[in-house]
């Protein structure tokens, strides 16, 4: 299972780093638009919609999202109902699970909750 992701301030990026077990990655504003062929999960930021684009880019790109297997949101519980809206965005677009989520870079709860989750659907 690939681990597929963006981070603008580090957050998700280093959780990710957690997620050693797993290839993973980074989407960058630069260049959304790569294409993958194997399953992965999306980890996603919550931000507003002109910075988050680049998430849907890369689902729209070839066949990427046929190969989505959930999303995974990274948010703040301060932004309340807007919390991990992105990833609940995508989840509904693209007709995904929303697998988790969790605040900022995850606590170790967070870390091995999240590895369980991957794992049984890898
Ligand atoms: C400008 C800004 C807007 C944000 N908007 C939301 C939001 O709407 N909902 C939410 O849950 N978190 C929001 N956050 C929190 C981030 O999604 C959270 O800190 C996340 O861990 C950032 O991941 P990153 O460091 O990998 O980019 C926002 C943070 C910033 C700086």
């Amino acid at each position: 299972m690939k681990v597929v992701f963006f981070s603008l301030t580090g957050n998700v990026r280093r959780f990710v780093k957690n997620l050693a077990d797993y290839p993973s990655l980074e989407i960058t504003q630069t260049d959304p638009f790569v294409e993958v062929n194997e399953p992965f999960v999306f980890i996603a930021p919550a931000y507003e919609k002109e910075v988050t684009e680049i998430a849907w880019d890369f689902m729209s790109t070839g066949n990427n999202a046929s190969f989505c297997k959930g999303v995974i949101g990274s948010g703040n519980l301060n932004f309340d109902s807007l919390y991990i809206y992105t990833a609940k965005d995508l989840a509904r677009d693209y007709e995904v699970p929303l697998l988790d989520s969790f605040e900022y870079f995850g606590t170790s709860k967070d870390i091995e909750r999240i590895k369980e989750k991957i794992n049984a659907i890898a």
